[in-house]
Order: C-alpha cells, then sequence, then structure tokens
C-alpha cells in the first residue's frame, strides 16, 4: 500500500480528484467504482470544480458504486442514488444511464447480487475504485467478520454503522437495518484502489490498518493483499500511527 500523507480533509479531496481526473484522462471510459458517506464530498466538488473550469469529460465514463441501503427509495434524501445525482452526477456530463449502484428490493432479494456482479463483469470491471474506511475497518458495507470471498449481496448493518450513519437521519429507527454492498473479492478485482481518510475518529482504525494482520476482523486489512492500492490519509487520521515510532508505512 502507497501512503500519501496531507495535511487536511481540504488537501486529500484535491489530491484524490487529480488521481481521479488523470485516470479519466488515461482512459476516457474508465469504470470508476464509487463511495459515498462524508469522506468523497471534498473530492466530488473538486470534480465538479474541474469539470466547469477545465471541461475534463465524463461523457465516456461510467460508474458503479459501492453500495445502497435497503428499503429507501431512489428519491429519498438518504439513499445512496439521491447523494449521487446531488454530490455528483447533476454537476458533471456523466450520462445518466451510465451511472450504476446495486439497489435490492427487500432483504431477500438475493438476484440483486447476483446481477451487479454480472453487471460489473460485462463492464470489464473497475478500473479505480474510490473507498472510504468505517471506524470498525468495513470497507463497503462489509462489516468486520465478512467473507474475503465475499461477493455483492445483501449485508446486515451493524450497530455501529447505524450509529456513525444516523447523523444523516431524524432518529436512529429510520436508519436502515440492512445495504447492499459489494462483496470484498469484487473490490478486490479492482485493478486500483484509492482509499481515503480523514479526521481524527479515523485514526484508531488507520493505526490498526497498518499494524495488524490481514484477517476478516478488519476488513481492509485486505488491501494489504492488492497490487495497486493508495490511501490518501490527512493529519488527524495519521496522528495514531505516527505517534507508534518505529511503525512500518506500507
Ligand atoms: P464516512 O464513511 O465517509 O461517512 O466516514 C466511511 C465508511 O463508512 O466507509
Amino acid at each position: 500500500m502507497k501512503l500519501i500523507e496531507v495535511q487536511n480533509y481540504e488537501e486529500m479531496s484535491k489530491v484524490a480528484a487529480k488521481t481521479i481526473i488523470e485516470q479519466v484522462h488515461t482512459k476516457p471510459n474508465s469504470v470508476l467504482g464509487l463511495a459515498t458517506g462524508g469522506t468523497p464530498i471534498g473530492t466530488y466538488q473538486h470534480l465538479i470544480k474541474d469539470f466547469t473550469q477545465n471541461n475534463t469529460s465524463f461523457e465516456k465514463a461510467i460508474s458503479v458504486n459501492l453500495d445502497e441501503y435497503i428499503g429507501l427509495e431512489k428519491d429519498n434524501p438518504q439513499s445512496y442514488n439521491y447523494y449521487m445525482k446531488e454530490q455528483l452526477f447533476n454537476h458533471i456530463n456523466i450520462p445518466e444511464n451510465q451511472t450504476y449502484l446495486p439497489f435490492a428490493k427487500s432483504i431477500d432479494d438475493e438476484e440483486a447480487g447476483r446481477n451487479y456482479e454480472k453487471l460489473i463483469e460485462s463492464l470489464g470491471g473497475i478500473d479505480m475504485q474510490i473507498l472510504g474506511i468505517g471506524e470498525n475497518g468495513h470497507i463497503g458495507f462489509n462489516e468486520p467478520g465478512t467473507s474475503f470471498s465475499s461477493t455483492t449481496g445483501i449485508v446486515k448493518l451493524t450497530d455501529s454503522t447505524r450509529e456513525a450513519n444516523a447523523r444523516y437521519f431524524t432518529k436512529m429507527e429510520d436508519v436502515p437495518t440492512h445495504a447492499i454492498s459489494m462483496g470484498i473479492s469484487t473490490i478486490m478485482k479492482s485493478r486500483k484502489i484509492v482509499l481515503l481518510v480523514s479526521g481524527v475518529k479515523k485514526a484508531p482504525v488507520l493505526n490498526e490498518l497498518f499494524q495488524a494482520a490481514v484477517k476478516e476482523d478488519l476488513p481492509a486489512s485486505i488491501l494489504k493483499e492488492h497490487p495497486d492500492v493508495t490511501i490518501i490519509a490527512d493529519q488527524e487520521a495519521l496522528s495514531i500511527l505516527k505517534e507508534n515510532k518505529g511503525s512500518v508505512y506500507s
């Protein structure tokens, strides 16, 4: 894993956007794996700014998102469909029919995961996957204990993930209990992976990621076995890791 140290959220967002822009310049029809949550919002803002100022075109790009809640309609402001439109798609020139998010009708909709796997395969796989990390080490919504061989499917959210995401909902009961998420093996098949980590709340898990062995209790630890992972982390996120003198960064 290659680590790029940046000062703060703003710089992380700029560097991440630059990485995506370079990818699209090199391969205009890139398949981009996109993420939601608080972390990539600044990255998307920089992509929009660059689109407006420099006309970087996403006309040929294709996007596949990591995950989506189950039980929220696509036009629900808390859905990731809505988030992606608001935060990115409505502001750049990616055609709507080239943007994909997984969707499951119910928690029994096993077909949904298989279909998403087939879709990604038919697109030729993911060129660059953007990831955040949960405070518990999840990637996508693959919670601790998920098999590294998991493929896209229905997942149950842990209490800690529901609590971390409750800030977007009026009350805790409204936070969905399940989601559909790209699996860990699906994520690992991406040709490049960019992990964004910002803020002091992520310092313990980033430290653990570098210190711990590869284990299913820490889903992100599998990234150590991927040949092309770049972590862009800010000083707050790196604070514990940097205190641990002698840590191996990569
Ligand atoms: P966050 O979520 O960007 O809102 O911190 C990251 C994640 O849970 O993967």
